[in-house]
């Protein structure tokens, strides 16, 4: 199986890459290595794959995928993972993000079209639940009414691609993410920026009183979640909660990375942000009756794994 696989560079994206390179998989990656955070970041994530026969890379944006000639083969699944992600960026940057996350998508269905690709499997984000008070959030939640711009793209390409899999007869899987957290992390990521902040003496500034809750999903859970949706055939679209099923709050956070850090945390708090969910909870009965996904990795496990992981990182 030949798997095109948008934002492969990054956090999730490195980490999915592994996993189906190690199934034996042949990938190829079109990333444009943007400057959210650094392309530095992300050309060491995949640096162990380039010397792989069964790995290609492609460094373009992904507007241009339907117009270019440098992305050959034949695939029989694109995993849709290239945005910009953040909510409290997307606030300030509104018309950014609906260029890159809207638009670039619409590229992506389209070149989906062009080459005829039967299936594509697109992150969503559990942010579109905006602040539902039907907790645990389940699929069938309607109307959704997302309270961020971030949210409000992920949305918008989850319609669409309902929309061009029913026209232009593809599948179309999404997959919402709940607070994705581990090795490879992206910096501007709580879990990881705090714990750099605890490592440096640093105060970290915490929004709201610390009661605000997630549920915190350890990414090989993720990755074993898309690796399922892959080989899922029950139905044309259909759309899952990939999360753990149970909320931490903030301050249970912090104390979790004190406790695997070894090293108390100067805490400041601040007024709460209105884009952002009171409390995140998945109901994951779906994913696990239909598509099979458990979530394994408790919270206080997961912040182990990945303290050692960032511990080391800073030492090398
Ligand atoms: N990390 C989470 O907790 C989380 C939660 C919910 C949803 N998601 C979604 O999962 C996906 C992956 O998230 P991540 O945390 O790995 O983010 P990430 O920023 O680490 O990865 C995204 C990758 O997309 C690439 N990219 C961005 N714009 C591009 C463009 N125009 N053309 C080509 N490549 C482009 C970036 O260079 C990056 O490598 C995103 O769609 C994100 O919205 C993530």
């Amino acid at each position: 199986m030949h798997v095109l696989i948008t934002g492969g560079a990054g956090f999730i994206g490195s980490n999915l890459v592994r996993f189906l390179l190690n199934k034996g998989l042949e990938i190829t990656v079109v990333d444009n290595f943007d400057e959210f955070y650094s392309p530095k970041i992300k050309f060491a994530n995949i640096h162990d794959f380039l010397n792989c026969k069964k790995f290609h890379l492609i460094n373009i944006d992904m507007h241009n995928l339907p117009n270019t000639s440098s992305v050959n083969g034949k695939f029989d699944m694109l995993i849709h993972l290239a945005s910009k992600g953040g909510v409290r960026l997307s606030i300030k940057q509104k018309e950014i993000y609906h260029e890159v996350n809207v638009e670039g998508t619409r590229q992506v269905f389209n070149y989906v079209i062009k080459n005829n690709i039967p299936k594509v499997v697109f992150a969503s984000s559990s942010s579109i639940y905006g602040n539902s008070k039907e907790l645990p959030w389940h699929e069938n939640i309607s109307p959704l009414q997302p309270i961020s711009p971030y949210a409000f793209t992920k949305l918008l390409c989850e319609q669409m691609g309902m929309e061009y899999s029913k026209k232009h007869n593809f599948d179309f899987i999404s997959l919402r993410f709940f607070s994705v957290y581990g090795p490879h992390m992206r910096p501007d990521l709580a879990l990881y920026s705090f714990s750099e902040k605890i490592l440096n003496n640093e105060p970290i500034r915490l929004f709201g009183d610390g009661s605000s809750m997630r549920d915190y999903t350890y990414v090989d859970d993720i990755v074993e979640g898309i690796y399922n949706a892959i080989l899922y055939n029950k139905k044309k679209t259909d759309i899952f909660n990939l999360g753990y099923g149970k909320a931490h709050s903030l301050l249970e956070m912090v104390n979790t990375l004190e406790k695997h850090l070894n090293k108390k945390a100067i805490l400041e708090f601040t007024n709460s942000i209105k884009e952002e969910a009171d409390k995140t909870w998945a109901n994951t009965e779906k994913a696990k009756q239909t598509l099979n996904f458990i979530a394994h990795t408790d919270f206080d496990t997961g912040v182990e794994l990945f303290c050692k992981w960032f511990v080391n990182k800073c030492k090398n």
